[in-house]
């Protein structure tokens, strides 16, 4: 018998503007992502406050516009999901195929089509499509004249989106999220909200005023879902890094706290609780916010309250680890803290913490009572393959494997998980440096960082090790 549940979602996750391409075919707009320049400085460049959000070909390459080109090849890689045994596929959908600039008066059929012929194709294998509503690629538009998130109008633009595409799908897709890692604008706020990175205060309180305001539209999107079809499952989702304070002095424990409440728990908690938590006017008060002064009208909180999220959906790569000394820094995803003695690091320097993932598990099942999910996992690793495509990724494997032993031993804790979808499983654009060559999949993609190379897809080692985890219900690993 199985520790897993007989109705657990095996599967994969990627992005849409991270595979996709086209990015300006069949009626698209610019998102965001089409303008992040690729290359080891992506993230400094997009968070320094001159970042301009245009176009610069003498200077930058942009490798989301080119993607994988899932585009015109969705058919063949779902075909290659579907043979691993996928029980369910997360995707998102790119609200700039759908409204090309935000604030249409009407949808892009052209868009909304392509969205129909990539769920029909998954159900044609009997995959069920987990679909996020807004991965790091707004309309662009919405940015340079509404001026991103902390803009209220944009509420409405998004409410008007999510009840377009929960109108043409919900007959189709039960599982849903709002939006991807909501948390992340914490460090890194032009991704996910178009907000510009600015030090002090006023940063601090355009980054909390946009929350508000993605709380409210992630609320009303789930009341619309919820009229719709009384069994569809949205849920929030969150970045999360188990996080430890570096030694058992009080001040580290403080700190590991405090930094627990501001960046993994402070979104999911006003989300799921539907309410605003106890420790957020101290929160805010510390980068120097008055929580009164945001504007929060009285029906926004009724909404919040009457729409939590019904289930916690969650990125988990890495742990950190935090002190008030200086140590040696490590690296990591959207959020870093000092190296971890016990931890050995990917190659990007993002430390591998299996258990850290059981932690997680626990934490987040035991403080909302709700089911969890874990929408992204996996190590970005260069890949070497042999003249005749064989690529061994034996590190992937291990890496895979450890993290989905901590699971069974969550499951077994009493934890309640939905599913495990494994970041990238097909080879695609990094979200935090757009390189090829960071690579997460099961299936190669013959592409390198500057989008040279035939493209062609190749099942890798760690595909016919994951279908085989699929086949057995994580009893063969
Ligand atoms: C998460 C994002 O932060 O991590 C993905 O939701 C991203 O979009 C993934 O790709 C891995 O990060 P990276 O920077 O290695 O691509």
């Amino acid at each position: 018998m199985s520790i897993f549940p007989e109705q657990f979602l095996w599967g994969g996750a990627t992005a849409a503007n991270q595979i996709e391409g086209a990015y300006l075919e069949d009626g698209k707009g610019l998102s965001v992502a089409d303008v992040f320049p690729g290359g080891p400085h992506r993230l400094a460049l997009i968070n320094a406050p001159q970042f301009d959000w245009a176009i610069n070909r003498g200077k930058y390459d942009y490798p989301n516009q080119r993607g994988i080109d899932f585009y015109h090849y969705y058919a063949t890689d779902i075909a290659l999901l579907a043979e691993m045994g996928f029980k369910c596929y997360r995707f998102s959908i790119a609200w700039s195929r759908i409204f090309p600039n935000g604030d249409d008066a009407t949808p892009n059929e052209a868009g909304l089509a392509f969205y129909d012929r990539v769920i029909d194709e998954c159900l044609k294998y009997g995959i069920q499509p987990v679909v996020t509503m807004s991965h790091y690629e707004m309309p662009l538009h919405l940015v340079t004249v509404y001026g991103g998130w902390k803009n209220r109008q944009l509420i409405d633009f998004f409410e008007n989106y999510a009840r377009t595409i929960l109108t043409r799908y919900a007959d189709r897709v039960r599982y849903w999220m709002t939006f991807n890692e909501i948390n992340a604008a914490l460090h890194f706020p032009a991704m996910s909200q178009g907000l510009p990175k600015r030090p002090g205060a006023s940063g601090m309180r355009a980054i909390y005023q946009a929350w508000h305001n993605q709380f409210v539209a992630a609320a009303r999107a789930t009341a619309l879902g919820h009229a719709l079809r009384e069994d569809l499952q949205i849920g929030c989702m969150i970045l999360y890094a188990t996080t430890y304070a570096y030694d058992a002095n009080p001040v580290n424990q403080l700190m590991a706290l405090q930094e627990d409440q501001a960046f993994n728990y402070f979104c999911s908690d006003v989300q799921v609780r539907g309410a605003y938590p106890s420790y957020t006017a101290a929160m805010m008060a510390r980068g120097g916010v008055a929580f009164e002064t945001l504007a929060i009208t009285a029906e926004d909180l009724a909404t919040l309250r009457a729409n939590p999220a019904d289930y916690i959906g969650f990125s988990y790569y890495m742990s950190r680890t935090l002190s008030n000394q200086w140590i040696e820094m490590a690296s990591g995803n959207l959020a870093s803290g000092v190296h971890n003695p016990f931890l050995q690091d990917s190659d990007w320097g993002w430390p591998i913490d299996p258990t850290g993932l059981r932690i997680a598990l626990n934490a987040l099942n035991d403080r909302y009572q709700k089911p969890v999910f874990i929408v992204e996992n996996g190590l970005g690793a260069v890949d070497h393959p042999t003249p005749d495509h064989v690529v061994a990724d034996d590190y992937r494997i291990s890496y895979l494997k450890a993290h989905i032993h901590a699971l069974a031993s969550a499951l077994q804790d009493g934890v309640q998980a939905i599913g495990y979808t494994p970041w990238g499983c097909i080879d695609l654009v990094s979200a935090s440096t757009g390189q090829m060559s960071k690579r997460y999949g099961f299936i190669y993609v013959a592409l390198d960082d500057l989008g040279k190379g035939s493209g062609r897809r190749d099942r890798k080692a760690s595909f016919e090790w994951y279908k085989r985890v699929i086949a057995s219900n994580g009893e063969v690993l």
